[in-house]
């Protein structure tokens, strides 16, 4: 079958912000994260209308309280773009506005539309991770245990099956990632995907928020050391080589590329291959390698096409792992060159769109980079991937 050529035109996002009182979002609801975005996604691409996009896929893990109610269509309306422009929610867990930027890119591809945005949302301080579920009674029976459903204890399982990944070396991974998200900071990066979003604070005053609240610059391998482990005694799994607690959105323009052609719109880079694959649920870290390889299968490439991995750091051990079976070293330049979750934070769903962006912009400042890789893992066993091709000065 011939699929129609898919592109990303731009992907912005919020800042992220830590959950809880002291967090920039305490006060704002989650809702009010993404409509800005699809705001700025219209301002920013003209002569792109809110009537040209025919859907709105937005990843959504905990649909319920402010992010229930179908939230990719009920923001279309929230962003005063009246009733005309359909939209829906999606969950795969963390990977779910990684799947929805996927299952856009297929959509555009099958020719079924032109021009979509897709994209995450999460607020962890309002909506906590696993608020108001109610388990199966099978569902650890069906998972093996109960640390399955704790993604803490999967890091834990991943220490335990494959020692070499030992706690010092995550250590060394979270402060890499720290690091390198600092020099990514300081040095501009974020600037032209962070949407500036006015907050109150707990306090009642008012800032425009425009950094993301959870990096620690400062960090030294002395204070990760001096951690204890959260999750387990005598465990190896700390707040420092754990991605945090964060809320936050990021969304990506999705067209065909005779759509964007036709508009003038300059493609950042296009869709070549997505896979989804599944493991067993205690290791859920583990899964971004058979997804990368299943998605690497349909596409004829190799691991050693791929110029710059965006691989979500949901805990250090689990990159330490994917890096290490996808046949890369643990601090391989291509890797997160603007460090990852361990430093800006995981709003869930929001950090797969969060990888897209970052993509578009390395791809930008490195234009003789051909092919990319975004690839998370995913509670209860799962890992998403998608590959993408620079069309960035090209
Ligand atoms: C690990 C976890 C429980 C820690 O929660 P927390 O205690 O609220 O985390 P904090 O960021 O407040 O860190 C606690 C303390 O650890 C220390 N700390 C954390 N990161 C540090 C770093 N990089 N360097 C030095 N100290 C650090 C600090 O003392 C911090 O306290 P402070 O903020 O008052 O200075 C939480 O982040 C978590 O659950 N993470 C996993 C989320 C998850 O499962 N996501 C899904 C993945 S699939």
């Amino acid at each position: 079958m011939q699929l129609n050529e898919v592109v990303v035109i731009d992907a912005v996002r919020t800042p992220f912000g830590r959950s809880g009182e002291k967090g920039i979002f305490w006060k704002t609801r989650g809702e009010d994260l993404a409509v800005p975005l699809l705001k700025a996604l219209i301002e920013r691409n003209p002569p792109l209308k809110p009537h040209m996009i025919e859907d709105s896929i937005w990843g959504v893990t905990n649909q319920v309280k402010e992010l229930a109610s179908t939230l990719g269509r009920m923001i279309t309306m929230l962003a005063d773009w009246g009733w005309e422009i359909p939209g829906c929610s999606i969950d795969r867990m963390c990977a779910s506005g990684l799947t929805a930027i996927g299952f856009g890119a297929t959509y555009i591809a099958s020719g079924m539309a032109d021009c979509i945005i897709a994209g995450g949302v999460e607020h962890l301080g309002h909506v906590p991770m696993g608020f108001m579920r109610d388990h199966h009674p099978r569902a650890v029976e069906v998972m093996g245990d109960p640390s399955a459903l704790v993604m803490g204890q999967t890091a834990e399982n991943i220490h335990d099956r494959f020692p070499e990944f030992t706690r010092e070396k995550a250590d060394t991974y979270a402060m890499e990632s720290q690091k390198k998200a600092h020099s990514a900071i300081t040095s501009g990066k974020m600037k032209d995907m962070i949407i500036p979003i006015e907050a109150e604070l707990a306090d009642g005053s008012r800032i425009m928020a425009d950094m993301d609240q959870q990096p620690r610059p400062g960090t030294t391998m002395e204070a990760l050391a001096g951690l204890k482990p959260v999750f387990r005694e005598n465990g190896r799994v700390t707040a420092g080589n754990s991605s945090g607690l964060n809320d936050g959105a990021c969304a990506a323009l999705l067209m065909s590329r005779q759509k964007a052609d036709e508009m003038g719109l300059k493609p950042a880079m296009r869709w070549v291959a997505s896979a989804a694959a599944a493991v067993d649920p205690r290791i859920m870290g583990i899964a971004p390698v058979p997804a990368t390889e299943k998605a690497l299968q349909k596409t004829g490439l190799k691991m050693a096409d791929i110029d710059i991995v965006e691989i979500n750091e949901a805990f250090a051990v689990q990159v330490l792992y994917c890096l290490d079976r996808l046949g890369l070293e643990w601090n391989d330049p291509r890797v997160n060159p603007w460090g990852g979750a361990l430093a800006y934070g995981h709003p869930l769903a929001a950090s797969g769109p969060r990888l897209t962006a970052f993509l578009c912009g390395l791809f930008k400042e490195n234009p003789a980079a051909k092919y990319g890789l975004t690839t998370m893992c995913v509670g209860r066993g799962q890992g998403y991937s998608i590959i993408w091709e620079n069309l960035a000065g090209h």
